[in-house]
């Protein structure tokens, strides 16, 4: 099934290509104390669709991928489609030229559904079940990224069963630690990632995929973590894999065509964050290091989504324990972001839809969840009059939220609201009770 090819966007022009990092997607603009996204209010927005609801800027998106494509027009952009996905993502991105990486039969359903071209997608993940890997194939997908000796065998079993050679690349841990949170960096030696370099594990997986008939080693693959902001752990991973990449062709007379280096990019979540490098500045950092032969190949996911969405939310209560904190309650929490409790992660957030020259103070944002760790952003200076009825946005919200979004409490999932020049669409719906409802015999 194809998505209506004719409402594609037309490719962004090169102003979009300059890229704002202040975690806000472009169109944010305030009028009158409010916030305005695409053009349109969020006090419209909230009325109309409801809140929590997740607003996406798709000039951003557009842009966004138009950056990395321009970045690496020689090689290939495969979109991390954990960051966030939905078939509206799928089309932008055939619109923008780019691929796609899935790690699961759930995200290859989506890119199917989303009308993708197989052959543009990469199929990732270190425990790929026999019916993922036979569904892959028969679909055709360019490329699965084998994990692990188990999954070598089975996959040149199913190609050969259905009379196909599938391309493959083999994911090294190339030994490099990422400066990130010990949860997302996948890099090292110690890691259920790959095939680890330094433990000779990666040179055994070439010459068994070179052994297989029924595979084609079309490259190697390496991420090393994520929401990365320095150039040092790209250029050192980069650097590993291209002299693994020259030894092994050297050692099997053969050529190895791709190195995929993996998504990990980071973004700006508030003010006073480290600026990340650009894409061409990555790119630059990568190709530094590879021969110039060697096609390169990137899987940006959070710095093409992350910046364009902003999380609205409506606040409930405001409740102050004199000499303690003042906690703001929004109607949203850790089952639509649950990245500061499982990551630490450090969130901004602004009264949204009113101006206010009240003096500010610190409070706490939460979420309506059973629990204390349901914290949003912590020690926030606010306006001191904020209420019940108010709106607050949170921006950086586009990446690994709506995707790790869960129904704890049986809290239904938000919306995710596209905007653009002044009109705005659902393009994945607010989830209802009748769905939840709907598991249960
Ligand atoms: N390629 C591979 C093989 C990956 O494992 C990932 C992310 C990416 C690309 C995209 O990385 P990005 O450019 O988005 O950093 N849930 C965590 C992030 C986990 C990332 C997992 N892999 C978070 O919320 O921070």
């Amino acid at each position: 099934m194809l998505g209506p090819r004719d409402d594609r966007p037309a490719l962004p022009s090169s102003p979009m290509s300059l890229v704002i990092e202040n975690g806000w997607p472009r169109t944010a603009e305030w009028t009158g104390g409010e916030l305005r996204l695409g053009g349109i209010g969020v006090r419209d927005l909230a009325a109309e669709f409801g809140t929590p609801a997740y607003v996406l800027d798709e000039e951003e998106f557009l842009a966004r991928c138009a950056l990395w494509r321009d970045a690496l027009p020689d090689g290939e952009v495969h979109y991390g489609g954990k960051a966030f996905l939905c078939p509206q993502v799928v089309r932008w991105l055939d619109a923008a030229g780019l691929c796609l990486d899935v790690c699961t039969g759930g995200e290859l359903a989506v890119a199917m559904a989303g009308g993708m071209d197989p052959a543009r997608v990469v199929f990732h993940g270190n425990n790929k079940s026999v019916a993922e890997l036979r569904r892959a194939v028969a679909w055709g997908v360019g490329c699965v990224v084998v994990d692990s000796f188990t999954e070598i065998e089975r996959l040149a079993a199913l190609a050969a069963e259905a009379g196909t050679r599938q391309r493959v690349m083999i994911r090294v841990t190339p030994g490099v630690t990422a400066h990130t949170h010990e949860f997302i960096a996948t890099g090292g030696d110690d890691s259920k990632f790959g095939f680890s370099l330094n433990a000779g594990l990666a040179a055994e997986a070439v010459r068994r995929v070179l052994a297989e008939d029924s595979l084609e080693l079309a490259g190697l693959h390496s991420h090393i973590g994520s929401q990365i902001t320095d150039l040092g752990g790209f250029a050192l991973a980069a650097g590993r894999m291209a002299a693994f990449l020259t030894a092994c062709e050297d050692e099997h007379g053969v050529t190895i065509p791709k190195l995929d280096l993996g998504g990990g990019l980071g973004i700006v979540h508030r003010p006073g964050d480290p600026v990340p490098p650009s894409p061409a500045e990555v790119v630059a950092a990568l190709r530094a290091a590879v021969p110039s032969r060697v096609r390169l190949a990137v899987e940006p996911g959070r710095s093409i989504a992350g910046p364009t969405a902003v999380a609205l939310y409506e606040v409930g209560t405001v409740k102050d324990i004199p000499g303690v904190r003042t906690y703001v309650s929004v109607d949203g929490g850790m089952s639509d972001n649950p990245r500061p409790a499982m990551y630490g992660a450090a969130y901004t957030a602004v009264l949204a839809s009113r101006a206010s020259d009240a003096p500010e103070r610190p409070v706490t944002v939460v979420g309506r969840h059973c629990e204390s760790g349901d914290v949003l952003v912590r020690d926030l200076p606010m306006p001191a009059d904020v209420r019940p009825g108010d709106l607050l946005a949170i921006p950086a919200s586009g990446a690994y939220q709506r995707s790790m979004a869960s129904n704890y409490n049986h809290v239904t999932r938000p919306p995710v609201v596209a905007v653009r020049d002044g009109a705005a669409r659902v393009i994945v719906r607010r989830e209802t009770e009748e769905d939840l409802l709907r598991l249960y015999v």
